[in-house]
């Protein structure tokens, strides 16, 4: 299928299931050489992250644990998106290797609150594993240590990304037309 109907709004594919997989792969292979002595903690992010985490999971020879966290973001009386921990960090991360998991990088605020939840609870170190991030939507100084795939500014679907929801099941990446 290359065009699909999602909600209100219709998508193309823009990235195929395999080229998605190939570069997961690549990404946890890095992972795998950069982790050799550690057992990092994955902070997986709900709900869209989930996806990401098992491909990724699949191809790592390390031992990991992992834990999951939800924030939950609404839009308040401006346009700034805030944000709600819906379930927060429950593991003891003093001195662990922290890898944030997330389905997509955009502007880098749900990013940016993570690493402020972990600031006081001594983490060795936090880095960000992304399977899709946007590059000219980013508006922090994080750095972003691994990304599967850097993708315009276009809202995307499929591969645990949703529109209100929905279409999280695709395996290919789809894009909106005419947003
Ligand atoms: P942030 O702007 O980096 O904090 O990203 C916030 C959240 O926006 C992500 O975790 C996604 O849930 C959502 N998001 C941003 N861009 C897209 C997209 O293209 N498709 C689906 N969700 C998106």
């Amino acid at each position: 299928m290359d065009i699909i109907t999602v909600g209100d709004k219709q998508f193309e594919k823009f990235i195929d299931s395999q080229t998605i997989d190939m570069a997961i792969e690549t990404t946890a292979l890095q992972i795998n050489e950069e982790y050799r002595d550690d057992v990092p903690l994955f902070l997986v992010t709900l709900n869209g992250a989930m996806f990401f985490a098992v491909d990724l999971f699949r191809h790592l020879t390390i031992d990991f644990t992992m834990s999951c966290i939800k924030l939950s973001s609404y839009e308040g009386t401006g346009s700034t998106g805030i944000l709600q921990e819906q379930l927060g960090i429950k593991e003891n991360v003093k001195n662990r290797r922290i890898i944030i998991l997330e389905d997509i990088v955009d502007t880098g605020l749900t990013y940016e609150y993570i690493v402020k939840m972990l600031e006081n609870m001594q983490p060795r170190d936090v880095r960000m594993a992304t399977m899709t991030f946007k590059p000219d939507s980013y508006k922090k100084n994080y750095p972003i240590h691994y990304v599967a795939l850097t993708i315009p500014s276009r809202f995307i679907v499929g591969r645990g990304l949703d529109y209100n929801g929905l279409g999280r099941n695709y395996n290919d990446i789809y894009q909106v037309i005419n947003e």
